[in-house]
């Protein structure tokens, strides 16, 4: 297990390039096997998320190599359609094989996935969806097994904009018989890529990115060569980190289009952001405002930044509060963010945060992926220094959160855990 080490504050000055996205890259990883023919994915981030879904797609007969960058997929050898317990257990987005498989091999099965423990996340949404294209789906003892002999073009009504569930719909619909609409879709960017990058594959797909995309099935796709977008969460939470460094930050390799509810948030709590074609930049020279933010899908503000925003406010001048309204379970950073001396009062999904100058430096665990990175934030404005254990989590969405954030100056290092003491 690695630590992250945190000497303190340190005005942030620079520019940092920002790696592609993770929740762009594993569904298009997926979506490769929806053809016979090699894929070639560019920007690929190397993150331990990517690693797993290629551990994946090996065990099921795929030849993956990731070469600086640049991730090749060949799925011509498949034949295993029981994906591998040990890869599905740590990360959400191996249910979105589901709809892919059902795609291409009509059949697939597997435990329920992983991920962030930050809520129940059900998988209900998804197995409606697939049902409502004539998938035969069963769910006992912990595994799901899916069948379509057949898979036929339906209106998928979603009774939430779920991103995975609108994926997997997605990926089952592109080599469907007729026709398709998912209603009540979800928008993220991550979507809008996604169906770009099938219709590369000769997919047809139109209205990614709005509530309503339909999808004309196709017998075959073929292969296609891809470059995945910047991954706008490391990019906000790049940002909100510049904050708490009280500097001048520039964000290279992102799409600040889709920040615009994080840039409108970080705006009212005092940052100046510039916005260029692909890059965005921050300054901010004081300890922020009080600002009072909810969570929603996107277009709103991304629950994926709650995390990091509660740490900032931690600093803030007055009282925030920030209403989680996507995941039920999202708050568990808050306790961990107390041991370094913020003041957060949490009552169901609402945080209130008393700001203060300063936070003290110390010991704390990282929950979760963005709950990690959040400590790595108040690390940034503690006095002392701050040690953050478990930071596998912080290694699943960040390529490197220790190399890029030294970029700008931070006095932060990976450290490797010292071997707990041996109980007497
Ligand atoms: C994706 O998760 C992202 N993960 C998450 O990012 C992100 O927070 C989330 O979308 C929301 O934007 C990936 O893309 C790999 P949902 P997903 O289905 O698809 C409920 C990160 O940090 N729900 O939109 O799992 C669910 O419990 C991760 O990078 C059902 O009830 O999110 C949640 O409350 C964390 N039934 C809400 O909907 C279902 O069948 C949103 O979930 C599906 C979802």
């Amino acid at each position: 297990m690695s630590e992250i080490h945190i000497g303190g504050f340190r005005r942030l000055r620079g520019e940092i390039p920002i790696q592609g996205s993770k929740n762009g890259v594993l569904p298009m990883m997926a979506a490769s096997v929806l053809s016979d023919e090699t894929t070639v994915l560019t920007n690929v981030p190397a993150i331990q998320d990517v690693d797993c879904m290629m551990g994946i797609l090996k065990f099921m007969g795929c030849r993956c190599t990731l070469e600086a960058g640049t991730l090749t997929i060949d799925p011509s050898g498949m034949k295993e359609t029981m994906l591998p317990e040990c890869y599905v257990r740590q990360m959400r987005s191996s249910i979105v094989l589901l709809g892919a498989m059902l795609g291409r091999f009509g059949q697939a099965a597997t435990c329920y996935p992983g991920g962030c423990s930050i809520g129940k996340r059900p998988v209900d949404f998804h197995i409606m969806a697939l049902r409502s294209m004539g998938a035969r789906i069963s769910e006992e003892d912990g595994r799901i097994t899916a069948r379509a002999e057949l898979l036929t073009g339906s209106v998928a009504r979603l009774p939430y904009p779920s991103v995975g569930a609108t994926e997997n719909a997605i990926l089952a619909a592109v080599t469907a018989r007729g026709t398709t609409v998912i209603q009540g879709a979800a928008r993220e960017p991550e979507i809008q890529e996604l169906c770009g990058f099938l219709n590369a594959m000769g997919a047809e797909v139109r209205g990614g990115g709005t509530g309503e995309i339909l999808i004309q099935g196709k017998r075959r796709l073929h292969g296609c060569c891809y470059q995945v977008p910047g991954d706008r969460i490391v990019a906000g939470t790049y940002l909100i980190a510049a904050m708490a460094g009280k500097g001048e930050v520039r964000l290279n390799g992102v799409n600040p289009e889709h920040l615009s509810a994080v840039s409108d948030a970080l705006t009212a709590a005092g940052a100046e952001i510039e916005k260029g074609k692909d890059f965005i930049s921050v300054v901010m020279k004081e300890r922020p405002q009080a600002i009072s933010i909810a969570t929603e899908p996107y277009p709103g503000f991304p629950t994926d930044l709650q995390s990091p925003l509660l740490a900032l406010l931690c600093c803030g001048q007055g009282e925030s509060r920030i209403c989680e309204n996507v995941f039920e379970g999202r708050y568990e950073t808050a306790a961990e963010l107390c041991k370094l001396g913020a003041d957060i009062r949490v009552s169901g999904n609402t945080a209130v945060v008393f700001g203060k100058d300063g936070l003290e430096g110390g010991y704390s665990q990282a929950k979760d992926l963005r709950g990690g990175a959040a400590l790595v934030i108040a690390g940034l404005m503690a006095r002392g220094e701050t040690i953050i254990s478990d930071c596998f989590h912080i290694e699943r969405g960040y390529e490197d959160i220790c190399r890029d954030l030294r970029m700008a100056g931070a006095d932060i290092q990976w450290q490797e855990e010292k071997p707990k003491e041996k109980e007497e």
